[in-house]
């Protein structure tokens, strides 16, 4: 048996409800997991309250790590008694054990504790895909400069850390001060409070009139319109989140007028599709935070019974960097 998160309907944080759940052994292309530590993202936001539905009753969560127990038929990289961390569909990770697909499951290295592996696995592989496969035509060199927002967030702080070891001159918005302040703390060249003043004409200011390469978009509705100002032409607006709400749709001939614009709307688990793939991501993410260059900072801690403050706090704003739950 395991504790673990369920909801029967999408809804605000009192829909995450503690049950418990028999889990049996694991079938071909699957292991069960021991969870030492849990991620908690915005994404299980989406889960919880229906932006992306589910079907009931429904598990939450996407991120994890701790010792696998079993394998199934046709899982060769991974063992029993094995340290492992992943990202992975589909939902599910807020509990102790688990049955779930081997392929997004990950050997954590030994220098890697377990609750970082839980703290970065879905915002880590994030930040890699973004920061070195969601490019314009032209590529990134170093000195360029690209726009992030919610840059004090989970994969918000991850990225500044990268970008700078990229040689990226990182410009990131947040919603505070004290949230701007750590974003320069972890390496972004600039910090804008979006709260507080206008973030286009800031961009242009900072960039000498010229605009930014890449804007890394996941807040959505509110930073749309004026992250398209922020492009220079040929410039790549890379949507990948809806934290204040989905984008409305837009005319194309918008992207022409602004400067012959790029439009992509990414998604991590496409770029995970294969366990190759997944691997060689994960193995990057991993050298990148043995070597210090990538720190992560998990600034909040729950116990797994009190998910719902945890789902409260994320929404309200109130979270930095990574948050965990712990069993
Ligand atoms: N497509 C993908 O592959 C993918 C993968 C991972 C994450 N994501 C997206 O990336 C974003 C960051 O994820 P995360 O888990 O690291 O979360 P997070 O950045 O730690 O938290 C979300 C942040 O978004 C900002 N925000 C702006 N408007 C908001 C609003 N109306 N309500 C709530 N927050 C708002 C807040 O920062 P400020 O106070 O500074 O504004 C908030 O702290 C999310 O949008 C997530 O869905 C996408």
């Amino acid at each position: 048996m395991s504790l673990a998160v369920q909801i029967r309907q999408h809804g605000g944080p009192e829909e995450l409800q503690l049950v418990d759940l028999a889990v049996g052994e694991p079938g071909p292309g699957e292991i069960r997991i021991r969870h030492h530590a849990i991620g908690l993202n915005f994404i299980d936001v989406y889960h919880r309250t229906g932006l992306y539905p589910l079907a009931m009753p429904a598990g939450i969560g996407m991120e994890g790590a701790g010792v696998v127990e079993a394998v199934g038929a046709g899982v060769t990289h991974l063992q029993p008694g094995d340290r492992a961390a992943y990202a992975s569909q589909p939902p599910g990770s807020y509990c102790e054990v688990r049955v779930m697909p081997a392929r997004c499951v990950c050997k954590l290295p030994d220098a890697i504790s377990f609750e970082t592996g839980a703290a970065m696995m879905l915002k880590g592989l994030t930040a890699q895909y973004l920061l070195k496969k969601t490019l314009p035509v032209q590529g990134l060199q170093s000195g360029d400069y690209v726009l992030f927002h919610a840059a004090a967030g989970g994969v918000g702080l991850i990225a500044c850390q990268w970008a700078k070891a990229l040689g990226l001159q990182l410009i990131a918005t947040a919603g505070s001060d004290a949230k701007c302040r750590l974003a320069l703390e972890n390496g972004a060249a600039h910090a804008i409070n979006y709260n507080t003043e206008d973030f286009a004409a800031r961009v242009k200011e900072i960039t000498g009139g010229q605009g930014v390469k890449v804007v890394y978009d996941s807040v959505g509705k509110d930073t749309w319109d004026k992250s398209l100002d922020c492009l220079r032409p040929f410039g790549l607006m890379a949507s990948f989140g809806n934290a204040s709400g989905p984008v409305p749709p837009f005319a194309p001939g918008m992207l022409g007028a602004k400067g012959s614009l790029y439009v992509t709307r990414q998604t991590l688990f496409t770029h995970m599709a294969t366990r190759a793939s997944t691997q060689a991501m994960a193995d990057d993410l991993f050298a990148v935070v043995q070597s210090g260059q990538v720190k992560i900072h998990i600034a909040q801690r729950y116990a797994l019974r009190d998910v719902q403050q945890a789902h409260r706090d994320l929404e309200a704003r109130k979270t930095t960097g990574s948050t965990i739950l712990t069993l």
